[in-house]
C-alpha cells in the first residue's frame, strides 16, 4: 500500500479520534450538520446517504436530530472505525461499499441527501464516479453536500505581535504537499464536476476558521501529524522532527494557520 493509501484507510483509534474532533468542530464552525439549503426544512422524514462514513460520526448525529425523522445508511469501502452494531441509533444502517462502483438496485432513487466529507486526495475521475454515484441514489430533487479542507488560503497568524511564526508557516508547506503526487487544488474540481453531470449547484462556499476556534484547529493539526506514523512519509518524519515539539508549544503561545472548508450544495434536477 501506498503511504498514501495507508494515510487514506486511518491507522488506529488517533484517525478516529481525528475525525470524530474535526466532526465537532465543523459543526461549531458552521452552526449546522445538514445545510439548511438542502431541502430538508419542513419535512418530517428524510433519507439521507453519507459516504464515506469512517466513524460514522456524522450519520450518527443527523441521524439523532430532533427537527425531524431520518432514515441514515452510511456507506465505506471498510468496516475498519465502525460504531459496534448494538450501539447504533436503530435509523442507522452502515454498509460496506465502494462509493465509486454501482449500489444495490434497492438503494436507487431513494434518498433525498447525499453527504460526502474530507476526501484527502482525490482527482477528477474519482469525482465524477462519487458524483455519478450520489445522482444515481438520489431523488430527483434531492440534494448533494459536500465539505472539505480547503487549502488555498492557508495563512499564519498570532494572537500578540512580534511572535515567531516560523513553524506554523513550514506546517503551511507541509499542508500543501504532505505526500507524493498530492494536488491541494482538487477541491476546485468537484462544483463543476457536478455542474457537468447535470446538477444545479445552489451553494459554494468558503468558510473561514474564525479567531475563537483557532485553537481547535491548531489542535486539529497535532493530532493529524500524530495519525501519520513514523515511517509512512520521510517528509513528514523529517518535518516532525524539526518542528512537532515547536508547533505544541505555539498552541499556548497563541500562534496559528487560519485554514478554510469550502461547502458545495448541488440539486438534482425534478
Ligand atoms: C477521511 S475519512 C472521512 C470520514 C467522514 N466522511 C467524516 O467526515 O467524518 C474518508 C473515508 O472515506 C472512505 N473511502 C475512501 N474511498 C472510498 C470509496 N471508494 N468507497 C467507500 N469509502 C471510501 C475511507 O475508508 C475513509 O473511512
Amino acid at each position: 500500500m501506498s503511504p498514501i493509501e495507508q494515510y487514506k484507510a486511518g491507522t488506529n483509534f488517533i484517525s478516529a479520534a481525528k475525525m470524530n474532533y474535526t466532526h465537532y468542530f465543523l459543526k461549531q464552525l458552521t452552526g449546522w450538520t445538514l445545510h439548511p439549503n438542502t431541502g430538508i426544512q419542513g419535512k418530517k422524514s428524510v433519507r439521507i446517504a453519507d459516504m464515506g462514513s469512517q466513524t460514522a460520526v456524522w450519520a450518527i448525529d443527523v441521524a439523532e436530530d430532533q427537527s425531524f425523522e431520518a432514515d441514515v445508511h452510511a456507506f465505506d469501502i471498510s468496516n475498519k472505525f465502525f460504531p459496534p452494531t448494538p450501539w447504533l441509533p436503530p435509523n442507522v444502517t452502515l454498509h460496506r461499499q465502494d462509493i465509486c462502483s454501482k449500489f444495490p438496485s434497492t438503494l436507487l432513487e431513494t434518498f433525498d441527501v447525499v453527504h460526502f466529507r474530507l476526501f484527502i486526495m482525490l482527482d477528477e475521475e474519482n469525482i465524477r464516479s462519487m458524483v455519478k454515484s450520489a445522482i444515481s441514489l438520489l431523488k430527483p430533487g434531492g440534494y448533494i453536500q459536500w465539505i472539505e479542507h480547503d487549502k488555498t488560503g492557508l495563512k499564519p497568524i498570532t494572537a500578540s505581535k512580534d511572535q515567531d511564526t516560523s513553524a506554523v508557516e513550514a506546517l503551511i508547506e507541509l499542508e500543501k504537499n504532505p505526500f507524493p503526487n498530492y494536488n491541494f487544488r482538487w477541491i476546485n474540481s468537484i462544483a463543476p464536476v457536478m455542474a457537468a453531470e447535470g446538477l444545479d449547484v445552489v451553494v459554494e462556499e468558503r468558510i473561514e476558521t474564525r479567531a475563537s476556534l483557532l485553537t481547535q484547529m491548531h489542535e486539529l493539526h497535532l493530532i493529524a501529524l500524530l495519525d501519520i506514523p513514523r515511517g509512512m512519509s520521510e517528509t513528514v518524519d523529517t518535518f516532525k522532527a524539526n518542528y512537532f515539539d515547536d508547533l505544541a508549544s505555539d498552541n499556548a503561545k497563541g500562534i496559528a494557520s487560519v485554514d478554510n472548508f469550502k461547502i458545495i450544495i448541488a440539486r438534482k434536477p425534478m
